[in-house]
């Protein structure tokens, strides 16, 4: 098989999405599963995601037509995020899509085209300082995301749907990106949703909780952990709890299911490192060029270890295409395999084409590996780029 190409473990896919519902399911009577498409819009993922049952979570016009594309109704879609268009933002409420709105320009879209029903959440800026300092970002800026509430900015997006919609099906939305996944990020999610239910008096239908969750991952935090959490303080609320919960996990569906093979094109030594140039890149697993360290394997496993410092460097020739070092580690060989594992989310549908197409997607289930998207060619490339030449 020619390296690089990512893989799709099918079984731990299944296994996954199996895990997160259980433990939603456990612990809430009313839930709803729904998969982030930014996390990984390979269309076999999604059209696997509608096999399994769940909705579509998108942030953009394009993220929605690509759901429907991919065979899911507008009323499986939770239609999320600041850019929305007024067309798509329109259909979706007429369409019975679930809309979490995130701007006054959505606001004002509805003051325009009241109608009678529709299912409309609030996304909410939750305040940082309630969250542990090691959890998250942005403590001195606030979340970009969301009404704030103390300002007034909740309570005013609250009246225009409610004046705008005869019977608005309501709703809040409370992501919250963390840095560290902990379930305490949730309890305080959680316990905010609360605040605002009793403070503001609030019937919702629905509660999306969000995404950010492990998921497959050993020795991390497991679905039913999260929920636990989370009910605990739900239960709460003063106000009635028969709102659906919704979650739209992407990584806990995705991020453990995928590897990224790759092979070692050359060595060479230099007078502080060795250098391993592959043909994998950091652009295609490390999509904030941050991560310093994977879980991976070699193939062959090498017994004889180097004293170098093995640099693993990727193909697009930035100097800065580090993938990780190896200190003390087995020696490298030209044509050795480097595997990196739980690779599936932000990677292979992130990025560009840049210096190389994106590399192929295999799946592998029982009856064994079946590719599932090829590497584009030049033409296609040639394509892609150059609507200016249509015609000629
Ligand atoms: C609104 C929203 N929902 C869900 C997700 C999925 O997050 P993750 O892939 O970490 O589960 C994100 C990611 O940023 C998000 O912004």
């Amino acid at each position: 098989m020619n390296t690089p190409f990512f893989l799709i473990r099918k079984d731990l896919l299944t296994e996954n999405v199996r895990c997160f519902r259980k433990g939603m399911s456990d612990c809430w009577h009313n839930s709803r599963l729904a998969y982030s498409v930014k996390t990984n819009s390979l269309p076999w993922v999604l059209r696997y995601m509608k096999s399994q049952g769940l909705l579509a979570e998108v942030v953009s016009d394009e993220e929605y037509e690509l759901a429907l594309k991919c065979g899911f109704a507008d009323s499986e879609i939770i239609f999320n995020g600041p850019i929305k268009t007024e067309p798509w933002f329109l259909r979706a409420l007429r369409m019975d899509a679930w809309v979490n709105i995130d701007s006054e320009r959505e606001l004002q879209w509805l003051e325009q085209s009241p109608m009678s029903r529709a299912k409309v959440g609030i996304r909410v800026n939750v305040p940082t300082e309630l969250f542990l300092k090691d959890d998250i970002g942005y403590q001195e800026d606030g979340f970009r995301f969301g009404f704030d509430v103390e300002s007034g900015a909740f309570e005013h997006a609250l009246h225009v749907i409610c004046s705008a919609i005869d019977n608005p099906e309501l709703g809040l939305h409370l992501h919250c990106n963390s840095m560290t996944r902990n379930p305490e990020v949730y309890k305080t999610i959680a316990a905010y949703a609360v605040s605002l239910m009793d403070r503001f008096s609030l019937r919702i239908s629905f509660l999306d909780i969000g995404g950010g969750f492990f998921g497959g991952v050993p020795g991390k935090t497991k679905p039913a952990e999260y929920f636990s959490v989370i009910v605990e303080q739900l239960r709460q609320a003063n106000t009635r709890s028969d709102y659906q919960l919704i979650a739209e996990p992407g990584s806990a569906l995705i991020g453990s299911t995928v590897e990224l093979h790759t092979s070692v094109l050359d060595i060479k030594d230099i007078e502080k490192s060795r250098i391993v140039t592959t043909d994998g890149s950091r652009i295609c697993i490390d999509p904030l060029w941050s991560k310093k360290g994977y879980t991976y394997r070699t193939q062959p496993i090498r017994t004889e270890k180097t004293e170098r410092r093995q640099v693993i460097c990727g193909y697009t020739c930035m100097d800065h295409d580090r993938l990780m070092v190896i200190e003390n580690g087995p020696a490298l060989h030209v044509g050795d395999q480097i595997i990196y594992e739980r690779v599936g989310a932000y990677s292979m549908t992130f990025g560009g084409p840049f210096i190389r197409n994106y590399p192929d997607v295999f799946v592998l289930d029982e009856n064994g590996m079946e590719k599932i998207r090829d590497r584009f060619s030049v033409d296609t490339y040639y394509k892609l780029h150059t609507c200016f030449l249509d015609g000629e």
